[in-house]
């Protein structure tokens, strides 16, 4: 948001855009909405979209493009090879990160995949900030595993450390004296990290550990997918960047790295995604896997029509106005739910408002998964379809058992410049109301449960018949309303 104060002093994320086009949503009656759960076998990835009133879900290729962006999707060039979409595209990204190669991809997994394929051997370990799910599934399928070493302030729920993303450095020293870098396949940095509620990376941290992974001779990947947020973090939260232009600050994040790789599903608002290199070696090694699993070299996979979005969309990341949007909408939302006494990922991050579901459903056991049946009951509750980040995001151990995650949560993405303060306060409200009827929510047990990223397309069944009463109660308390 640009420098306006309310004379009120109210603390009002100002929107610096106006609505051009809209879609027309729907909110069913409670009833209905109980049957599309049921339907959807109470996991919200299996709900239909025309069922749903806010989609919360992720920001993942639904945020709203600019008029600049779909002006430039008409002059997309449409050729098997060479096109110039590609040419334009390959500039924007020169200019915004100032390395030399970019390897076009389908999307944000599709260059996990390639950098997995390339650096992954049997028994390495790639040592991150934290994980994100289809990251740690690529190496996992190439015999890696993944160490976490993020700040212990990282995994607390409240917190007032302003980078929760950073990784701790003593504990990646003595990772990498442990492992041997030689065992290392790379160390990752993930920005605006995912999995622990959309918490910023510092570019001091970033520039520590680029110097110890260049002293050790350790490859130094970033995953940028959330970079937006991640910069409005740096600009407003470390004092050293107040007045640093926003792409010097990601030239400066991409000298650090040795490769950056992006789902433009995110960063950019477009589809697609991309790898970006200087080094030559690291280059023609990856170059090789694009043509084989993406698309030709001037494509991977990607429409030339996203592609040009894309160009552009990755020009405005430098548009403090633009990238602001996300972040003060998700603090204005976790300002409403904390004064309702919902507990949540403090301080607030990018991406979305994460409630922590382990506080919330205190009284369900975690092998019962306490935010998939949080993000269940918030749809029957709301229309509003949340995202389940927690134990049943995880992968069952090789013995069957449960990993119990280290953050039980719910995530309410607000994809960039799609909702209104008036819906981030009906979502405020919907919750509050679960919150003092918490006790009515059960637990979830799986009916079917797929071996790789079982949250995508498993189904499972609320233990004893919680989802009804929760809708029963709602009618109770609203009447006639939705
Ligand atoms: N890295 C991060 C940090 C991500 O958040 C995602 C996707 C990916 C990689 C994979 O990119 O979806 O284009 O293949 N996150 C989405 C989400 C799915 O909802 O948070 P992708």
């Amino acid at each position: 948001m640009s420098n306006v104060k309310f004379m009120s002093g109210e603390n009002i994320p100002l929107e610096m855009h106006k609505v051009r086009m809209v879609q027309r949503v729907h909110l069913l009656p409670v009833e209905t909405r109980l049957e599309s759960m049921k339907e959807a076998g109470f996991n919200t990835f299996l709900l239909k979209n025309r069922d749903i009133f806010l989609d919360m879900l992720s920001d993942s290729g639904v945020n709203a493009m600019s008029e600049n962006q779909y002006a430039a999707m008409m002059q997309a060039d449409d050729s098997y090879a060479g096109s110039e979409t590609f040419y334009r595209l390959e500039n924007s990204i020169r200019d915004v990160f100032g390395l030399k190669y970019f390897l076009p991809a389908h999307q944000g997994r599709a260059c996990e995949n390639i950098l997995a394929q390339v650096f992954v051997t049997p028994g390495s370990v790639a040592l991150m900030n934290y994980h994100f799910t289809t990251t740690k599934a690529h190496i996992t399928r190439m015999g890696g595993s993944i160490e976490e070493i993020i700040g212990d302030e990282g995994l607390k729920i409240t917190s007032s450390a302003p980078f929760k993303g950073d990784m701790d450095i003593d504990k990646l020293n003595e990772a990498i004296k442990r492992i041997g870098s030689g065992n290392i396949s790379f160390v990752r940095i993930e920005a605006g990290t995912n999995l622990v509620g959309g918490q910023p990376v510092s570019m001091k941290n970033m520039r520590e550990v680029s110097k110890i992974c260049r002293a050790s001779g350790i490859k130094l990947v970033y995953d940028a997918s959330l970079l937006a947020d991640n910069l409005y973090f740096i600009k407003t939260r470390e004092a050293e960047y107040k007045n640093t232009d926003l792409k010097e600050i990601m030239r400066e994040i991409a000298s650090f790295f040795d490769v950056v790789y992006f789902s433009a599903r995110k960063l950019g608002c477009a589809r697609g995604g991309g790898i970006i290199t200087s080094d030559d070696e690291m280059f023609f090694k990856m170059r090789e896997l694009v043509p084989l699993f993406e698309g030709f070299l001037t494509y991977g996979g990607m429409s030339v029509r996203e592609m040009e979005a894309l160009s552009v969309g990755l020009q405005e990341t430098a548009d403090l106005d633009i990238i602001s949007q996300t972040p003060i909408f998700v603090e204005a939302m976790c300002e409403e739910l904390i004064k309702k006494g919902v507990p949540v990922v403090t301080p607030p991050g990018g991406l979305g408002c994460h409630v922590d579901a382990r506080e919330f459903c205190s009284h369900i056991e975690n092998s019962q998964y306490p935010s998939g049946a949080l993000a269940a009951a918030l749809y029957i509750a709301s229309g509003i379809r949340a995202m389940e980040r927690g134990t049943l995001s995880e992968q069952r151990n090789e013995d069957g058992s449960e990993p119990i995650a280290s953050m039980e949560l719910i995530r309410l993405a607000l994809p960039k410049r799609v909702y209104t303060l008036s819906q981030v306060k009906y979502t405020a409200d919907r919750i509050a109301w679960l919150h003092k009827n918490r006790e009515l929510i059960g637990g979830l047990e799986f009916v079917e449960e797929p071996k790789v990223l079982r949250f995508f397309f498993g189904r499972l069944k609320p233990i004893g018949g919680w989802a009804e009463k929760l809708a029963e109660q709602f009618r109770k308390d609203f009447g006639e309303s939705l």
